[in-house]
């Protein structure tokens, strides 16, 4: 399965690059880097050293937007640190940033692909797939599917009382993604939060004999530490990694077809993500919405992959 995932680093964004890059089942075509978590200068640095980490320097990473394309820049320092990489100190990156623009390399490796062989895989502000729908509308039918970690139904808001980060950055790039028709699996908050990095599980992961294993753990043990102390929990939640999950492992998820529109307008609510779970409105069901999830069969999955690196 060839994939391109486009993203925000993030400590949790590069354990899922780690996991696509650990997987014979997927092929990374590329990482395109977003603003979001912290400005995309730094969001691609930290793509990069990602890369390094693993000696996969044969992986493309191109910048992306450095804005939203109508709202004011958003970041999650407060989450991930200054450089949205705190945990572990990893040297500069190895080689320059790939030349040429994030959105042209998604649009030129769909266009140059047979229909619906491609997979967006997003975890971060959707700002670089909204701009390629922009410049390509033909992608609208030659994307196979976007599987995104974004959005939130009974979790509700982790950025604002309302809304989910990715969405919250960039919620009229949200709206133009949810718009388009292509097939879209979510995974919100709602299945992010029943996994959390526990002590337990941390340590697992941190005792796999190789580089990889204490890096991650160092990094999951920083990011965490803010949604442990906010949650009152023993870690915090899982969220970028489960969409390369699901692709290695759909089994381990649940969730049901459902309408999903974006607030972009109310000062209030902005970037909610509107979840018709029940079906009350005719409206399109434009997402496979997930909600259930078998948590340490996710962290058998992480632990089994991350031992092959
Ligand atoms: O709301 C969680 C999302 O925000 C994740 O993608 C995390 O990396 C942060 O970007
Ligand atoms: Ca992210």
């Amino acid at each position: 399965m060839k994939i391109i995932i486009d993203t925000d680093p993030g400590q949790d964004d590069a354990l899922t690059i780690l996991l696509a890059l650990a997987s014979p089942e997927i092929e990374l075509l590329g990482v395109t880097t977003v603003a979001g978590n912290v400005r995309v200068a730094q969001t691609t640095e930290n793509a990069l050293k990602t890369l390094d980490l693993v000696g996969r320097t044969d992986i493309p990473v191109y910048a992306g937007a450095e804005r939203p394309l109508i709202r004011p820049g958003v970041t999650a320092t407060h989450v991930h640190g200054k450089t949205g990489f705190e945990g572990v100190d990893l040297p500069p990156p190895s080689r320059p940033v790939s030349s040429g623009h994030a959105v042209d390399f998604i649009i030129r490796t769909v266009m140059e692909n047979p229909p619906g062989t491609i997979t967006l895989c997003t975890i971060g502000p959707l700002t670089n797939i909204a701009l390629a729908l922009a410049k390509e509308a033909a992608l609208r039918e030659r994307i196979g599917q976007i599987v995104m970690m974004s959005c939130a139904f009974s979790e509700v808001g982790n950025i604002t009382p309302a809304a989910e980060f990715n969405i919250y950055v960039d919620p009229h790039a949200a709206r133009m993604v949810f718009d388009s028709g292509i097939r879209l699996v979510v995974f919100p908050l709602d299945v992010t939060h029943q996994l959390h990095t526990s002590k337990a599980r941390l340590e697992r992961i941190e005792a796999i004999p190789n580089r990889v294993g204490p890096v991650v753990a160092a990094w999951l043990r920083f990011e965490k530490r803010f949604e442990a102390t906010k949650y009152g929990t023993d870690g915090g939640p899982l969220h970028d990694p489960n969409t390369v999950l699901w692709l290695l492992k759909p089994e381990l998820y649940r969730g049901r077809q459902v309408n999903v529109e974006i607030e972009t307008d109310s000062a209030l609510t902005l970037g909610m993500s509107v979840v018709d779970w029940w079906g009350i409105t005719e409206k399109k069901k434009n997402a496979l919405f997930m909600r259930e999830v078998d948590a340490d069969g996710v962290y058998d999955l992480v632990v089994e992959r991350l031992s092959v690196l």
